[in-house]
């Protein structure tokens, strides 16, 4: 059985496949349109959702297939404190995949725990969000023709955006790609998606000023200052004007440069940048629904393959330092980490721990 948390939980050979079966979709949506027949899909959203949720359902829906679940915590019995992994344990009896997101980092990682269909991570928290990676990638191939050797500036709330973290981890698997990260100093990109650049040689530079950005990129990503992830409510208001992306600006950037955005946006890009033609947000929202109708189908046909052992998770006698990760609040999930040894020391060989990343938000524990 296959799940999708993260991004890297497809090769780089799958990323290509899905890209080239969403293609096939769009181009003859009619072969499919019986594909799911007699399957159900689960949405659970414990937080809220316009695109990912209704894509979801709309996927499901054309692929002849059927869909069940709810659109908010409170409309669920986690109001009434059920645990993410009871609540998937149950839903599991009811449909073949299943959807969902949580506002806490890691909880579909939790949710696979319990879960005896495959789980699609529909974002959690400011982790990760790889299905709106999809509807990126499929964007940027079909409107730059390619997914490498692109310059790629990120702008906005590169700390809490998720989708933010799981783009730049599936195009730094692609050759020759830049990021510019284009963000006030408060809302950098977090410091272990910088140091997986650093040790993969990925080029990268972090700056503040879109104006003097702007003027050389292949894409530029606007993001949502994340209200909901601030503890702060003067933090965020302090820092929610930050960048907005209007005609003046877009007078600076190349002439062939496209505009993504995940979107919801609120004020980040004005909406008299939505009638020039590289604004390709709205273009996104569709390959989005075609891109989870390719992933649907992948998942629903694979349930039968061997998966490779993951890496080795221990327990510490720790708990995740945190306070977002869903293991400091899940009644009865045991915390785990990922060790990383040094394999030798002054040349000899050992394999001594020297760092711990939680097995649900990844966080390193320092
Ligand atoms: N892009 C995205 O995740 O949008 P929603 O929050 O509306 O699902």
């Amino acid at each position: 059985m296959r799940h999708l948390l993260s991004v890297t939980d497809l090769s780089v050979e799958e990323l290509d496949e899905l890209l080239k079966a969403a293609a096939d979709i769009e181009e003859h949506p009619d072969l499919y349109a019986h594909r799911m027949e007699g399957k159900k899909l689960a949405t659970l959203f414990f937080e809220p959702s316009t695109r990912t949720r209704l894509s979801f359902e709309a996927a499901m829906y054309e692929l002849g297939g059927q869909v069940l679940g709810f659109a908010g915590a409170n409309s669920s019995s986690a109001a009434k404190g059920e645990s993410v992994k009871d609540t998937v344990r149950t839903v599991s009896c009811y449909a073949d995949i299943i959807a969902m997101r949580h506002p806490l980092e890691g909880a579909p990682w939790a949710a696979v725990q319990s879960s005896t269909v495959p789980v699609i991570n529909a974002g959690d928290g400011g982790h990760h969000h790889p299905t709106q990676t999809l509807a990126d990638l499929m964007t940027l191939r079909k409107e730059k023709g390619r997914l490498d050797h692109l310059k790629i500036g990120l702008c906005g709330d590169l700390k809490f955006g998720r989708t933010v973290h799981s783009l730049i981890e599936a195009l730094a698997r692609y050759p020759g790609n830049e990021f510019i990260l284009i963000s006030p100093w408060e809302l950098r990109v977090p410091a272990g998606i910088i140091n997986e650049l650093k040790e993969k040689n990925v080029a990268f530079r972090e700056a503040e000023s879109l104006e003097e950005e702007i003027t050389s990129l292949d894409a530029l990503y606007m993001t949502r200052i994340q209200q909901e992830r601030f503890f702060s409510v003067e933090e965020y208001l302090r820092l929610k004007d930050s960048y907005i992306l209007d005609e003046e600006k877009m007078r600076l950037a190349p002439k062939d440069m496209i505009v993504m955005h995940p979107l919801p946006r609120v004020n980040e890009i004005d909406v008299k940048v939505d009638r020039d033609e590289r604004a390709c947000y709205f273009k996104q929202v569709m390959y989005g629904k075609i891109m989870r109708k390719a992933l649907i189908l992948k998942l629903l046909s694979e349930l039968d393959r061997e998966e490779a052992p993951g890496p080795v998770k221990i327990t510490t006698g720790k708990h995740c330092k945190n306070p977002r990760c869903i293991s400091t609040t899940e009644q009865g999930l045991e915390p785990l980490f990922y060790p990383v040894h040094q394999v030798t020391v002054q040349g000899v060989p050992t394999r001594i721990p020297t760092k711990y990343f939680c097995a649900y938000c990844e966080m390193e524990q320092v």
